[in-house]
């Protein structure tokens, strides 16, 4: 267990999460437990872990910047007296490091970006240099991101099954309420006042299984995007479960202007993905070469590493399958333990040695031509948490690279949809429509 005492909310639960990601295993077991106190510009912070106890006094006059110095002081305590720590990322506990990490490459050459990667936040200089080849690679992708651009995102909760790991707001596919839930949509979307002039940077249909709705459902909302916005220089529409497709399917995406899918496989053991309530993959590379014949540009496949009766030989050989079969994008996501999931709800606790194994799949994912260009981190993942999405040259997602920097507008759609604005000076406001499909159905009865 993890406990954190300070006075402001803020410090509390920043040093929490901080806690939290350095020393996963105490979210369980083990105690963990850390007090502030301060007076003025005088800390004392005290830290107890197990049997080992430490004090820490120093003075600090920016009260808003103090919680970087807590961390900062703990990390080098941790590095010097603690076996089971876990130094990536230094003192970042948040989604993004990318964020963070582009404003220092903006301005700084890469060696002294590194180094106050090292000194201010203890980024280690392995992680630095990655977050640096995603910065290189969303800088050399060839698109012009701006503020005043925006794109679209539509939610279609529905899934074929519920995945045992999974804890997205989404219900099994029926028929009437897919019907109604559809009506919704399309009338949230036709009363949007537009006020852009230009066509939308990029569209993305997800879920959810958007291909779990029958196809002339689906063509609906597809249609009227496109006479509302325009057509967009991308255009997503997530195929993750493979079956809910067919030629029919993929014929409609194509008529459109559908130039990115996904066919997610999370693993190629067969044997694990038959425990997690999802269908066999033993069709996928058949469907991956009906959709590339079709001439979809790019064909993006999802996997999780640190699924329940995984191991690395076998995480390895699903992703070395995948590579073989060759589609543009591979996106590499650490199994995640979230409330509302199945795995969470039964207790399920991952005790695998995973460490060296993000080290290992990012040199086979590069040593492929496979480049890194937008990552981020989740709480309560099994592992060192990151999720990594991977293109080849020239097929980075234009929607992943805006969503996960935060420097477009998006204008979300349905249930759960976020949509954010900028303003003049990048900062954004953000609007989420209810995750509740009842209430979301109900509000526009
Ligand atoms: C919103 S889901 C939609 C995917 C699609 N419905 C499918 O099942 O293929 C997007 C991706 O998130 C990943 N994901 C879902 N639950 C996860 C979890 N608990 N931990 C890690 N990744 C997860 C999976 O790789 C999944 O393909
Ligand atoms: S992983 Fe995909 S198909 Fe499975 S429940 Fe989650 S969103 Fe639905």
């Amino acid at each position: 267990m993890i406990r954190v005492e300070a006075k402001k909310e803020f410090l509390q639960k920043s040093l929490f999460e901080f806690l939290r990601t350095k020393f996963p295993k105490y979210i369980y077991h083990g105690e963990i437990f850390l007090k502030v106190e301060n007076s003025n510009d005088i800390y004392d912070v005290k830290f107890i872990k197990d049997d080992n106890s430490k004090e820490i006094n120093f003075n600090y006059s920016d009260s808003r910047k103090v919680h970087y110095e807590i961390k900062r002081r703990l990390f080098d305590y941790f590095v010097e007296n603690e076996k089971d720590f876990d130094t990536s990322y230094g003192i970042l506990s948040g989604v993004r490091p990318t964020k963070l990490a582009s404003k220092i490459f903006s301005k700084y050459p890469p060696e002294e970006s590194f180094k106050i990667l090292k000194d201010e936040y203890r980024i280690p200089i392995s992680d630095s240099k990655f977050l640096y080849k995603i910065y290189d690679n969303q800088s050399n992708s060839g698109e012009i991101f701006s503020k005043h651009n925006y794109n679209i995102y539509v939610n279609i909760p529905f899934c074929p099954s519920r995945c045992a790991y999974c804890s997205f707001d989404t219900a099994i596919y029926n028929k009437n309420i897919a019907s109604d839930y559809v009506k919704d949509l399309i009338s949230e979307i036709k009363s949007f006042k537009n006020d852009y002039k230009a066509h939308p940077h990029s569209i993305y249909i997800g879920g959810g299984t958007p291909s779990s709705l029958e196809v002339s459902e689906l063509e609906k909302i597809i249609k009227l995007i496109l006479e509302k916005f325009g057509k967009p220089k991308e255009f997503t529409v997530e195929c993750g479960r493979i079956d809910t497709l067919s030629v029919e399917l993929l014929k409609m995406l194509k008529k459109y202007g559908v130039n990115r899918i996904s066919l997610n496989p999370q693993s190629f053991n067969e044997e694990v993905i038959k425990r997690l309530n999802r269908n066999s993959n033993l069709e996928l590379e058949n469907w991956f070469n009906v959709a590339k014949d079709m001439g979809f540009k790019t064909i993006n496949m999802d996997f999780i590493l640190g699924l329940p009766y995984e191991n690395n030989e076998s995480i390895i050989s699903s992703i070395k399958k995948a590579i073989e079969i060759g589609p543009k994008n591979i996106t590499l996501h650490t199994l995640a333990l979230k409330n509302g999931s199945k795995l969470f709800e039964c207790g399920y606790e991952n005790k695998n040695d995973y460490r060296n194994l993000l080290k290992k799949t990012k040199e086979l994912m590069q040593g492929s031509l496979y480049e890194p260009y937008y990552m981020y981190r989740q709480k309560k993942t099994v592992m060192n948490s990151e999720n990594i999405g991977y293109a080849k040259k020239g097929y980075s997602s234009i929607y992943n690279i805006v969503m996960m920097e935060e420097i477009e507008n998006i204008i979300g759609f349905g249930a759960g949809a976020s949509s954010k604005k900028l303003d003049e000076f990048g900062r954004f406001k953000r609007d989420i429509n209810t995750k509740n499909l009842k209430e979301y159905i109900d509000k526009r009865r």
